[in-house]
């Protein structure tokens, strides 16, 4: 019987060719958010042949101020589009046939402005150009973390349109695939929380209160998204705290977006203050994403120390999720979906130029055609 983690998934419009994806990383390499020749292209480029049926890019910051440090990406201006459109359609280029593109689009609330994770990841200091930032509330991520301003009307409306005027950005530079970013403590997922919201307002206080904003944003970018592309969010299954977000508010925050038109949810979690402890450990966040399916009904990806072929292949066949994301595991190992084609008895096409390991290594893979890479130099001819 063949493996359901390498048969094709709907997603809204899409059809992706497998139900492995590449999950959205952080690479802190940007020009003043625009993508570069150097370490966006290698970056994407070994993900475009990877095999995976959707890779998503990075968290990208819809206004200046959104980034989380001055090498995050954005789409903010003229120039990021036009670096996106470069670099994607450079990845294009080498991409397994079937493979889709998405991008990840963010604001980095409370924790943005801070250093980049090699230099601690703290709060950016006066000498190293920090930045003010925003929130729903006054109330810092964490002591010695910069107070954010809470957001008023201007800014909210300020805040949406920058969402909606990012979403057009990446559907002209070629995605097919939006996917909002509500999780991991940034300002969509401050909203949700009742740990991060204490207004008073509309947008504060009950749980249908704390939805609008992240709803608003949500119907905003499904108006400038085309039918023919994937909208989807990443939201938090939980914030691993008492009194704060659970999964049952995941199940009605990922209904509320079923009903607006978003197609998937990855469940994550965690991030919402400092110093509370996330029990990471194998596959640790999957029965959220298998509650959020079942209670919701919502395409829905795991993510979380999803490492091996066959715990994959576990998830997806048991129904706990319709698809699952790998960060670490492809950063480790960008063929990971080659080899777990060979361990699960699934085909998968190779780039023509290296034909040569799959007929040395992996007698039973496909191989693409050279007419599956016609922009490849060499490949058609
Ligand atoms: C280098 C790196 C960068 C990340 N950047 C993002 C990001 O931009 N957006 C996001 O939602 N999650 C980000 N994450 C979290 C991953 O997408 C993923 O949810 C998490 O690492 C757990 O999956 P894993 O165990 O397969 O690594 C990042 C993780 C890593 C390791």
């Amino acid at each position: 019987m063949s493996a359901r983690l390498f048969t094709p998934l709907r997603l809204g419009p899409l059809e992706l060719p497998n139900r492995i994806v590449v999950a959205p990383m952080c690479q802190y390499s940007a020009d003043d958010g625009c993508a570069n020749p150097v370490w966006h292209r290698q970056h994407w480029a070994q993900f475009a042949m990877s095999g995976a049926g959707l890779v998503v890019v990075e968290a990208t910051g819809v206004e200046r101020s959104g980034r989380i440090t001055h090498g995050c990406l954005g789409l903010y201006s003229d120039a990021c589009e036009a670096a996106m459109a470069r670099e994607l359609s450079a990845a294009k280029r080498l991409a397994l046939p079937g493979t889709r593109f998405g991008i990840q689009l963010a604001h980095a609330g409370r924790k943005a402005s801070v250093s980049y994770p090699w230099q601690g990841g703290k709060p950016l200091g006066p000498g190293a150009d920090p930045w003010p930032t925003v929130a729903p509330s006054a109330i810092p991520f964490d002591s010695e973390w910069h107070t954010p301003t809470a957001l008023d009307a201007a800014g909210l409306a300020r805040v949406r349109d920058a969402f909606v005027a990012a979403a057009r950005r990446a559907v002209a530079g070629g995605f097919d695939a939006v996917e909002l970013h509500m999780a991991h403590g940034y300002l969509l997922h401050e909203f949700l929380s009742p740990l991060a919201n204490r207004r008073s307002d509309s947008y504060g206080g009950p749980l249908a209160n704390r939805l609008r904003f992240p709803l608003e944003v949500a119907r905003g970018v499904r108006e400038a998204v085309p039918a023919r592309m994937a909208l989807g969010a990443r939201i938090t299954g939980t914030d691993w705290v008492e009194g704060g977000w659970t999964v049952e508010d995941a199940v009605i925050l990922a209904k509320e977006l079923k009903a607006i038109g978003v197609d998937f949810a990855c469940v994550s979690s965690g991030g919402i203050h400092g110093g509370i402890p996330v029990p990471a450990q194998p596959g640790y966040q999957v029965s959220l994403a298998a509650r959020v399916r079942e209670g919701s009904g919502i395409a829905t990806r795991a993510v979380g120390l999803i490492v091996d072929a066959e715990q994959a292949e576990r998830i997806v066949a048991g129904g706990q999720a319709d698809m699952v994301a790998l960060a670490r595991a492809l950063l480790d190992n960008p063929r990971w979906v080659w080899h777990a084609a060979d361990r699960l008895g699934a085909k998968i096409g190779y780039p023509p130029q290296y034909a040569r390991v799959a007929a040395a290594l992996w007698p039973g893979a496909k191989l693409a055609r050279p007419d599956d890479f016609p922009s490849l130099p060499q490949a058609a001819k």
